[in-house]
């Protein structure tokens, strides 16, 4: 089977193509390296440079595909409140055009990367998918607008879906060709930006008052190798008319400094970080309730922070 794989030049989308190709898949990468990296395409690889917004770019990329797993987007929260049009016009008007050119094409079946961002403030944690979903930011809303459009697309036109919500994706893969890792530009991004902390420029911890044991923030993160695991699960489920939702998480939860020290044990030294003020719309404690994914797609997690941290570590070498 040939998948189109898009964002494949970005960190997540990446680590997806290596995995299928490592699994027999076929693939083709439509990806305008907006913030991804060309000299991650494997040779061989079908490679359209171009983007969600050009329709022709899209037809041409699809070309003799069965199957899609959309990664390609926007993801910084900070920039998308800066550039709320930029945010709606290349997540939800660009899945628009993929998903017209998917039926163009006779193409149904579909891998979304949602996020955890479309609930919000959680009231209940763990969250699970049927929690309410406010999101608290322009780039939450994209990815629920793009949510419910998928939803309206598999009872429409009857394609099959399924909806990923990431919690925080850490970690990399080791290809053939080198580390596959976060090479964000802004990084925001706890893991990689505490194991680049120096003296001189030491990790904020945003806000030490949050009513947590340690008062740091609690985040559920997830392997980038596991994370792709579920979305073969995923694909291998899809069932024609249905859209699933389904979190993505470890259904654990680390602080801030538990990360720090975690990292800190990798590196043999103790991390240098500031305290700075809490951040607007950062709730105390987001793990994903991830039993749905679990039952459902018959996945289950199994690399902890302390690989994340190691292999994120391996990849900055
Ligand atoms: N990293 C996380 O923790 C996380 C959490 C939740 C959801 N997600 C989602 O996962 C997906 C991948 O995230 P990532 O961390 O790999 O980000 P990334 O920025 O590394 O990858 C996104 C890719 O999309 C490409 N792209 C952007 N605009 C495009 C356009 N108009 N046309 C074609 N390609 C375009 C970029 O060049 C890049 O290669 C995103 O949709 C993101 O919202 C990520």
């Amino acid at each position: 089977m040939r998948v189109l794989v898009t964002g494949g030049t970005g960190y997540i989308g990446s680590t997806a193509v290596d995995t299928l190709l490592t699994q027999g898949f076929e693939i083709s990468i439509l990806d305008d390296c907006s913030t991804g990296h060309a000299d991650s395409v494997p040779a061989g690889v079908s490679f359209t440079q171009g983007s969600l917004l050009n329709p022709v770019d899209i037809a041409n990329a699809l070309t003799g595909c069965e199957a899609v797993m959309h990664f390609a987007g926007k993801s910084l929260v900070g920039e998308s409140v800066q550039k709320p049009d930029l945010y709606h016009s290349v997540n939800v008007d660009g899945t628009r055009n993929l998903l017209d050119q998917m039926h163009n094409a006779g193409i149904a079946q579909l891998v979304f990367s949602s996020s955890a961002a479309t609930y919000g403030e959680p009231l209940e944690t763990p969250i699970k998918e049927n929690a309410p979903t406010k999101p608290t930011n322009p780039y939450g809303a994209t990815k629920l607008a793009i949510d419910q459009m998928i939803s309206a697309e598999a009872a429409s036109r009857g394609i099959a879906a399924a909806s990923l919500r990431y919690f925080n994706v850490a970690g990399a893969l080791k290809s053939a060709r080198g580390w596959l890792a976060e090479r964000h530009n802004p990084e925001t991004h706890l893991i990689p930006n505490v194991l680049r902390s120096t003296p001189e420029n030491p990790v904020k911890i945003f806000g030490t008052d949050w009513p947590t044991p340690d008062g740091t923030c609690i985040r559920d993160y997830v392997h980038v190798i596991d994370l792709i695991d579920a979305h073969i699960k995923a694909l291998h489920a899809l069932k024609p008319g249905n859209h699933d939702i389904y979190n993505l998480g470890s259904g654990d939860g680390y602080s801030v400094k538990e990360v720090i020290a975690a990292a800190s044990t990798a590196v043999g030294f103790e991390i240098p970080t500031t305290a700075a003020p809490r951040r607007d719309g950062d709730p105390a404690v987001l793990i994903a309730d991830i039993n749905k994914a679990k039952r459902a797609l018959d996945w289950i997690p199994t690399r902890g922070i302390e690989l994340m941290v190691a292999d994120t570590l391996a990849s900055l070498k």
